[in-house]
């Protein structure tokens, strides 16, 4: 068995030694050129005229184009809204406003000084909460609803009400936004892109250039990371640079700079969420009523499904019989803000697990104590959205992270710390993740593959899935070569490519390898139909020169087996090499390349009624994290951090342990360190590494322990295993209630107002206030 076993990245030793190819490090195509943009000057207002006639003298300049040049100036994942390049309303700061095409940098950066902007400034719309006072929304409100929460406001011993806001995040990939484009024969392009959506990447350029989707090919090699920020925003930079190839007929590469990057593409939503809870005296939640607002930027992006997904996420690990969930989301003159790990999931739940700390204050009881209480039991009770929670793993999570973290103990020895030290305070949390894995719009949930054998016993597998360092390509290649009974080095996952597979959604929702991977799986088994039928009639004797394969059905062929490199009858005991037998298929005429769709069965959420299968199955995990806080600087260190997930059967437990630890930290970074600052006109100051603080190896829990439950149940997942790659985000928050649970110590009064992000100086203002 491949699968279950911790075969190495398959880029691990590239990635290290520096080999591994990025967009940037495609040697240069003979007379290539390279392209820059110039953005907006200010957050809002109308552009009146852009004069480009002195920049075009600068030599090395080869063109600059406006959306005057695009066949087509609109895109967006969910609404068709977005100018490529701005045409009339400039709706942020820095957003592309001309592409320059040039024969070095040099040229472009003397261009960008040329090129003058004339614009007619309109006041912007800066924050959340002025975007919610004037009304200015980019959706309806949605809805999520059960039971009656009035009443259980009424009839409740105990009710508590406040706001939670949470601040946005920079994606920080390493490798920005990058592309390159290459003209060819008859109009047609080749896109190359660092994106999570060729589909989508192939269909904006096509539409924008006034091609067909079929004159455009989008080829993914890979990305140096993605994290969401490259599911929907790759497309438009993809046009800029495949405009400048078909003018200049040309190839063309566009890689935007950190600084740019940072500045123009969209980030984590903040959210602004009001809520208002009802409990008995034990910690019961009884009702729980939650009116959400996201700050969506300017446009729509995939805002809508982010917001959708806070809401499902609203409820946490948490049953609560009376709910009501209301969302909506804002339009502000930032960037456009977008997916990013957990897609709305942090920003639900984060407003739960801090609801939770306040009940726990209020009752002066321990806030395990009331997660305790609340979380999902057994395998009938269903979400607010009305899904049924079964093969429901949070109570054995809880059980045995409660006794592994040594809660109880530790609890102890931090009130006794915190009576004490007169320099430090220490805080103590678990919080949890019931992640539902599905995109929530249904038509998403689908899958191609195409799966091709060598006459030397290898394979090639190409899927719609991107590789952004999750490893999706490791493990779909263990599928492969787990079907095929050879070993992993005898597989190669191709790049990504329109040509070969089609209509494909995002590598996102976790999803990846649930979908490419069981379309994977699938192609293969038709191959091993038709190679088991060879393997079956030459066990009759020699085939002679006129016979045809008859391809038996799956049933006729159950005791043939693909193990260790063989090809095993377990009826006769007789076995074939699985080279030999791949030879004789292809002298007998036996196709040995195949093509499988797959398709998520069961899902149906209505959005409308706010109600219905939402989800596949859950993934779930819980926390428990312990800060150390300097009570004179606000520094806070994670003294220790404590993860348990349910994966259900992974297929990589290597590689699904470097996804629980990073996206535990960068969850972590989320919820402490890092802050997004703009100025008064909307400009993003904190454009930088130098400004914008992501966790360092120093900033890691000293101790870190992240453990697995065995979980043999999931059946509705390619080989039983679990999505990994969002759910552990949602677990960086522990640090965050630890972080509120220290503050309760020293200033109880101000612990309330805790914002997310705790940085430093919020932490230290509250301690002082
Ligand atoms: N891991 C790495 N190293 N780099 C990434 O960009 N993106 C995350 C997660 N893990 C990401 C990552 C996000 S947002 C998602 S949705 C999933 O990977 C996507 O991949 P999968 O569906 O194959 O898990
Ligand atoms: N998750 C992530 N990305 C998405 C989703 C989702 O549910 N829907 C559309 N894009
Ligand atoms: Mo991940 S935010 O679904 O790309």
């Amino acid at each position: 068995m491949t699968v279950g076993k911790n075969i190495p990245h398959d880029s691990a030793v590239t990635h290290v030694s520096g080999e591994s190819i990025f967009i940037d490090d495609r040697a240069f195509l003979k007379n290539e050129v390279v392209c820059g943009l110039m953005g907006a000057p200010i957050a809002h207002g109308r552009l009146k005229n852009i004069d480009i006639s002195k920049a075009l003298e600068v030599p090395g300049v080869l063109g600059i184009y406006t959306h005057k040049d695009l066949a087509s100036n609109r895109w967006g994942a969910i609404v068709k809204e977005q100018p490529i390049l701005v045409d009339d309303i400039i709706s942020y700061e820095s957003e592309p406003v001309c592409v320059i095409a040039a024969e070095s940098y040099k040229a472009i950066e003397k261009a960008k000084q040329l090129i003058q902007i004339e614009v007619e400034e309109i006041e912007p719309i800066l924050s959340l909460q002025e975007a919610i006072d004037r009304e200015d929304f980019l959706s309806d409100e949605k809805k999520i609803a059960r039971g009656n929460v009035e009443e259980s406001f009424s009839n409740a011993e105990h009710t508590l009400e406040g706001f939670f806001e949470n601040g946005g995040q920079e994606h920080f990939y390493l490798e920005s936004h990058a592309c390159a484009a290459i003209p060819l024969e008859n109009n047609q392009i080749e896109v190359h892109s660092s994106s999570q959506h060729p589909s989508e990447t192939q269909h904006v350029v096509a539409q924008s250039l006034g091609l067909s989707y079929h004159q455009v090919v989008c080829v993914v090699k890979r990305m140096g990371g993605g994290f969401g920020g490259k599911e929907s925003q790759a497309a438009p930079f993809a046009s800029l640079v495949g405009l400048c190839a078909k003018k200049l007929k040309r190839p063309a590469r566009l890689i935007i700079s950190k600084d740019d990057d940072m500045k123009i593409t969209g980030k984590r939503h903040p959210f602004k969420n009001f809520w208002k809870v009802a409990f008995d005296k034990e910690g019961k939640i009884l009702g729980y009523r939650i009116r959400l607002f996201s700050n969506g930027g300017a446009y729509t992006d995939l805002s809508e499904s982010i917001l959708e997904r806070a809401m499902l996420h609203s409820d946490g690990c948490y049953y609560i019989p009376n709910v009501e969930i209301l969302g909506r989301v804002c339009k502000t003159n930032i960037h456009s803000n977008t997916a990013f790990r957990g897609f709305g999931g942090p920003q639900g739940n984060a407003t739960i697990e801090s609801v939770i700390e306040e009940i726990a204050h209020f009752l002066k009881k321990d806030s395990l104590e009331i997660r305790e209480k609340n979380i999902y039991q057994g395998d009938k009770l269903t979400t607010p959205y009305g899904q049924i929670v079964d093969n429901n793993t949070l109570p054995e999570l809880m059980e045995k992270i409660k006794e592994s973290s040594n809660y109880l103990k530790r609890r102890e020895e931090i009130e006794e710390f915190n009576k004490n030290s007169a320099t430090h305070v220490k805080g103590l949390a678990l919080t949890g993740t019931k992640f539902g894995i599905a995109f929530t719009a249904r038509f998403l949930n689908q899958a191609n593959a195409l799966v091709n054998l060598h006459l030397d016993g290898t394979v090639q597998v190409s899927t719609g899935a991107t590789e952004m360092g999750q490893g999706v390509n490791t493990k779909i290649q263990q599928i492969a070569a787990n079907a095929f009974g050879i070993d992993a080095s005898l597989v190669q996952v191709m790049p990504t490519s329109t040509e070969k597979n089609h209509n494909t959604s995002p590598t996102a929702a976790s999803s990846g390898s649930d979908l490419n991977g069981m379309a994977t799986l699938i192609a293969c088994n038709k191959i091993k139909q038709r190679l088991a039928s060879v393997f079956n009639t030459l066990q009759k004797g020699e085939i002679s020169p006129a016979d045809e394969i008859e391809i038996n059905s799956v049933e006729e062929l159950d005791h043939i087996v693909f193990e260790n490199s063989k090809v095993r009858d377990t009826k006769t005991s007789k076995e074939i090499d699985f080279k030999e037998l791949i030879s004789t298929a292809y002298f007998n005429r036996v196709s040995m390349g195949d093509y499988a769709f797959y398709k998520t069965p069961g899902l149906g959420f209505d959005k409308a009624k706010g109600k219905g299968q939402a989800f596949n199955y859950y993934t779930n995990g819980l926390a428990v994290s312990e800060v150390l806080i300097d009570r004179f600087t606000g520094e806070t260190k994670v003294l220790r951090a404590d993860v348990l997930m349910d994966l259900g059967r992974s297929i990589n437990p290597g590689i699904d342990m470097g996804q629980v630890s990073g996206a535990f930290i960068q969850g972590m970074g989320w919820v402490t360190s890092e802050n997004l600052t703009y100025s008064d006109k909307g400009v993003l100051l904190s454009h930088s590494p130098t400004t914008y603080k992501i966790p360092s190896i120093q900033d890691t829990p000293r101790e870190f322990n992240i453990d697995l439950i065995e979980n043999n149940t999931n059946d509705v997942c390619v080989h039983r295993s679990k999505a990994v790659g969002e759910p552990p985000f949602l677990l960086g928050n522990s640090v965050w209630n630890a972080v509120k649970d220290a503050l309760y110590f020293v200033n109880p009064s101000n612990a309330s107002k805790l914002k997310l992000p705790a940085t430093c100086e919020e932490i230290v203002t509250l301690l002082d206030e």
